[in-house]
């Protein structure tokens, strides 16, 4: 089957300029991936299912809406485009921008990149510059230099970011039949919440298939939302979501004060068991993309939330290839390749 990737499926419900000039790497229709043997472990009663993103072309959710923003910087003319990144929204950035035949440039805090991003944006041709500083550092940067120079922003800030990335919602509703009772979804810049926020909205208007309550989850160590003020110095292992003062904060605010939900923090080692987890029911995700059934995980336990009878769908934002070093693993066992070592090796 062609795959024509997600702006000529849901043209007619992007608020996107008629100058778009579409291009496509076949990103979204990511698997609704049932895990059932998780939510037995959380006391069952709920059908539980993970929305897989981290198999977008590149590798996460950022492609749904790079597609949108490339797209459009493209039909306006643009040559060049620039964001700030932790990391993925570098490696969209940079996939979208060459294949549109334009130039990516990239921002990234230093250190704390996970190497498959930075492997990744490099590859696909970019050129990446590392700041003596953070990602929201980084994120100043490119919004100065973008009002300056004719140079496309692709950050989140971008709304049509946000138009591209709300079609994860809407395949959501497609895949189920109706939206979700509960969403639960990292949030870093706060972008992605927002845009699921509307792509169900958009959807419940038209077909009134619901908007789910939302639990967004964000890393103890960089968590402004749930502590209520900027953090000077994040912190977390889970490098994607380490941003101290995230562009659309508030905005997320107001999507759990408007829909239900919650914003709350979970610490690393929350991150990494969850990641762990999905990891042995054969999904890998990178350690952002964990923290939304971490968050899960730590509400039930706590008691926080009754889930019987619920659909609740985790949105898995990045594929766990990207950042391998954070896996602590044996040496595998070494043998002589011979069948009577095979069989002591095995048996
Ligand atoms: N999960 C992953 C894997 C991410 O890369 C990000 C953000 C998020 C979750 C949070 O999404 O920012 O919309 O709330 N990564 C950005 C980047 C910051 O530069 O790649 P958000």
């Amino acid at each position: 089957m062609k795959s024509s990737g997600i702006l000529e499926k849901y043209r007619s419900l992007l608020n996107l300029p008629a100058h778009t000039k579409t291009i496509s790497l076949g990103e979204g229709e990511t698997p609704l991936i049932p895990i059932p043997h998780i939510a037995e472990e959380l006391g069952g009663g709920f059908d539980l299912y993970v929305k897989y993103e981290g198999l977008n072309p590149t590798g996460s959710f950022k492609d749904g809406g790079m597609v949108a923003a490339v797209s459009e910087a493209l039909g306006a003319g643009a040559k060049t485009v620039i964001c700030a990144s932790t990391g993925n929204t570098a490696a969209s950035a940079a996939a979208y921008a060459t294949r549109a035949g334009m130039k990516a440039i990239v921002l990234i805090p230093d250190g704390k990149v996970a190497r498959g991003k930075l492997v990744a944006s490099v590859v696909y041709g970019a050129k990446v510059i590392q700041i003596k500083g953070s990602f929201d550092d980084a994120l100043k940067l490119v919004v100065e230099i973008t009002k300056k120079h004719p140079i496309a922003l692709v950050n989140s800030i971008n709304p049509y970011r946000l138009e591209g990335q709300k079609t994860a919602a809407f395949e959501i509703v497609d895949q189920l039949g109706k939206a979700p009772d509960l969403l639960c979804i990292p949030v870093g810049n706060a972008g992605n919440i927002n845009a699921y926020a509307m792509g169900f909205a958009q959807y419940d208007g038209l077909k009134k298939t619901g908007v789910p309550e939302f639990l967004g989850v964000q890393a103890s160590g960089a968590a402004p939302l749930v502590i209520g003020k900027i953090v000077e110095k994040p912190d977390t292992i889970a490098t994607a979501i380490r941003i101290g003062n995230p562009a659309r904060g508030k905005q997320a605010l107001e999507v759990v004060r408007k829909h239900g939900g919650k914003i709350i923090a979970v610490d690393d080692k929350e991150i990494l068991a969850a990641q762990r987890r999905l990891a042995l029911d054969g999904i890998w995700v990178e350690p952002a993309s964990a923290a939304g059934l971490a968050g899960l995980m730590k509400e039930i336990k706590e008691k926080k939330l009754n889930v019987k009878g619920k659909k609740i769908v985790i949105v898995c934002t990045g594929n766990g290839l990207k950042d391998p070093d954070i896996i602590e693993m044996a040496k595998p066992v070494l043998i002589e390749p011979t069948l009577e070592m095979l069989e002591k090796a095995v048996l």
